[in-house]
């Protein structure tokens, strides 16, 4: 461990919603990277734990449960089985995974809420809240909905419009209601306890700003700007059915806020390990003891209530330790689009699994090679497959085949002795000997993607090795010379079955089955001896499979699908527009015309220029549709016009005499108007 002050780690991952399944931003963001860290540590033969579950409580999960007919418990039991198999599938080696609907966290979540209240570490405040009082129930902002003060969409939620995106409060709503019973809804005072934020100010600002520079600059930046902008009491408890109730006289119907609750589940999950592994240790110990650093791993949103609400709580309770630190990453968009459960805009990771059975370090690598360490990144089907065939494959893939088969080839399947190396040999050895040190630099602050290219880095330099020496022509010449090539391209392959351990660890677990090798120590590493002399393997296969054009146009065309009915699902027409008396519309002169010429204008991108037959004369229409048709695919058709418009002058001198009629689509893009049936130029439109 770099800081040798700590004897061992306590590792969280932030506990997913279980109102929905878990998709690749999750992995990307919190599981992948936390799952590396840990089977790094574990590797060098560290003490950790890694410590996940599932988040129950809530209102997403109340207001899934009213949707679909079921109860809250339902949800939660349905989703948690799901996400805990989705993980277990992708190889995330939590020590535990558990739930914050156990009773051994409903227990101790209800301790900790009480030893605060006891210590008067709350302050109690009642303010005024919207209340249904048909349902008598007071409603939280999410079932909260009315007109957007901003763009005036209807059906904006209390905490976001989400046709305009705005953040919202419920008191900024016009004309608010209940979203389940469409209610009005009245205000109504109601008390809280809160957490005096406001109080931690001092020690947070010392303890983060001065003592945490070494945080991501994204943490840090976020933490900072909360700061600057001061700290205000939190409210830790809610009026809301769903969750655990707060264990206070006068406090019925109300439940410790799931922000509050959640983050103990780490603590509880520990518990619940431990009490049923005694070897584990006492969970006070990983939780209390100055010795154990604690990580948290977690996406952007969850920043501050990582780094200063639960400080704060662990603070305010006096005796736990405080996370070292909190690698939060930014997020990952899908194919140039935020990833949403409810628009099903995601690559679900059980689906995944149904679509390449076997291929879970494929999209463990990807998501590592465009973690969102630093920025937002994407992940588009076109890249998975390039990283598969170009690096996955034709690298790392295509180097330990070369190795393992010539082995077989030519000893039979044994490591053979080397004999002196040339100048070449001992470049290639002194390449990957710091690469140990380079890798756990990289590891211990939380770079995951440059750490895996150096992983990826030490292949390269193998395929390179191996086509530069050549041993299937050298063989012929010098086959003494031929088993060096082939004891130092073992040596990689091994170094790279180590090295990509903690990355892909299913490969490796293939990969050291193929070099007959049950383990490896991450100490080995760098190492140019590690399989000796006369060590038979086992008989190879491909460790990756090339991905076909097909099967990557089949994903798209799935996310293609989703766009779509997103579109039809969304799709309003807009408000029609005042009556008008028929005087008004026989005023109109609407003529079918046949399209003679078409051409585009000079300079001028959006203007089509047409020459029409109007069964009296030719005319000149100019019209604004040159980005949506090609010029010949309109010349011979009939389309509706304008006849007795006035006549309108371009800049560029050219008159339009009349206007072609287009349909705008929803997206902006324009249809020309036709008929089903061919009819004389000129005919009216009535
Ligand atoms: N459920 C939250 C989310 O998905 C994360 C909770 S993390 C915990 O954003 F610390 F509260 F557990
Ligand atoms: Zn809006």
């Amino acid at each position: 461990m770099e800081n040798k002050k700590f004897k061992r780690t306590t590792v969280t991952s932030a506990l997913p919603y279980a109102n929905g399944p878990v998709h690749i931003g999750h992995l990307a963001g919190v599981y992948v990277p936390a799952d590396i860290y840990v089977r790094y540590l574990r590797l060098k033969g560290e003490e950790v734990l890694f410590i996940g579950g599932s988040d129950e409580h809530g209102v997403p999960v109340t207001i899934r449960a009213k949707k679909e007919g079921c109860t809250p418990q339902d949800v939660v039991d349905r989703y948690h089985g799901i996400i805990k198999n989705a993980f277990a599938d992708f190889g995330i080696s939590f020590d535990v995974y558990s739930r914050t609907t156990s009773k051994t966290h409903h227990q101790l979540a209800s301790d900790f809420f009480k030893t605060l209240y006891e210590n008067g570490k709350f302050i109690e405040m009642e303010s005024e809240q919207y209340y249904d009082e048909g349902a008598k129930q007071f409603l939280s902002d999410r079932n909260i909905k009315g007109q957007c003060p901003r763009c005036h969409a209807e059906d904006a939620y209390g905490d976001q419009c989400e046709k305009c995106g705005s953040t919202l409060s419920p008191d900024e709503l016009i004309n608010p209601v209940n979203v389940l019973t469409g209610n009005p809804l009245v205000k109504k005072p109601t008390k809280h306890w809160y957490l005096p934020l406001n109080d931690h100010q001092p020690w947070l600002e010392e303890w983060i700003l001065q003592g945490h520079k070494e945080w991501r600059s994204n943490v840090y930046g976020q933490c900072k700007s909360w700061l600057d902008a001061g700290l205000k009491p939190r409210a830790v408890t809610r009026d809301l059915e769903w969750g655990i109730p707060v264990p206070v006289e006068g406090a019925e119907g109300k439940v410790l806020y799931v922000w509050f609750d959640a983050p103990i589940g780490y603590i509880s999950n520990t518990k619940e390990l431990c009490d049923a592994h005694p070897e584990k240790g006492s969970w006070e110990t990983w939780w209390k003891d100055p010795e154990t650093r604690l990580v948290h791993f977690i996406g952007k949103d969850n920043i501050v209530f990582h780094c200063i609400v639960f400080p704060a709580m662990l603070k305010a309770e006096g005796s736990y330790i405080l996370p070292d630190n909190v690698p939060g990453n930014e997020f990952l968009n899908l194919e140039g689009d935020k990833i949403s459960t409810s628009r099903n805009w995601a690559v679900w990771l059980h689906e995944y699994l149904v679509d390449f059975p076997g291929k879970q370090d494929v999209l463990r690598y990807v998501l590592t090679a465009n973690a969102p360490e630093t920025k937002d990144n994407d992940f588009t089907w076109k890249d998975f497959q390039a990283r598969n065939n170009n690096e996955l494959v034709a690298v790392y893939g295509n180097f330990v085949n070369r190795a393992l088969q010539l082995t077989q080839k030519y000893y039979d399947g044994v490591v053979p002795a080397p004999g002196e190396l040339t100048e070449y040999d001992k470049e290639t050895l002194a390449e990957f000997k710091d690469v140990k040190e380079k890798v756990e630099r990289l590891l211990d602050n939380f770079k995951f993607r440059d750490a895996q290219k150096e992983a990826m880095n030490l292949a390269r330099i193998g395929n390179k090795y191996i086509a530069d020496c050549e041993p299937w022509k050298v063989i012929k010449t010098d086959p003494e010379r031929v088993k060096t090539i082939i004891y130092i391209s073992l040596q990689l392959t091994a170094n790279l079955a180590i090295a990509f351990e903690p990355f892909l660890p299913f490969s490796s677990e293939k990969l050291r089955g193929m070099l007959n090798m049950p383990t490896f120590e991450w100490a080995s590493l760098g190492n140019t001896d590690i399989l000796p002399a006369g060590h038979r393997l086992a008989a190879p296969s491909l460790l990756f499979e090339k991905i076909e054009d097909s099967v990557i146009e089949a994903q798209v065309q799935k996310l293609l699908d989703t766009k779509k009915a997103n579109e039809d699902a969304d799709y309003k027409a807009n408000p029609i527009k005042p009556t008008i008396a028929f005087e008004d519309f026989e005023k109109l002169d609407i003529r079918v015309g046949t399209v003679l010429e078409c051409e585009r204008v000079p300079k001028m991108k959006k203007l089509l220029k047409f020459k029409i037959a109007d069964g009296l004369q030719d005319r000149t229409i100019v019209s604004g549709i040159a980005e949506h048709y090609q010029p010949e695919e309109l010349v011979g058709k009939q389309v509706l016009f304008i006849a007795n418009l006035a006549p309108r002058q371009f800049k560029n001198g050219l008159v339009s005499e009349g206007m072609i009629l287009s349909a705008e689509n929803f997206d902006g893009s324009l249809a020309v108007t036709s008929l089903l049936k061919e009819v004389k130029p000129g005919s009216e439109v009535k």
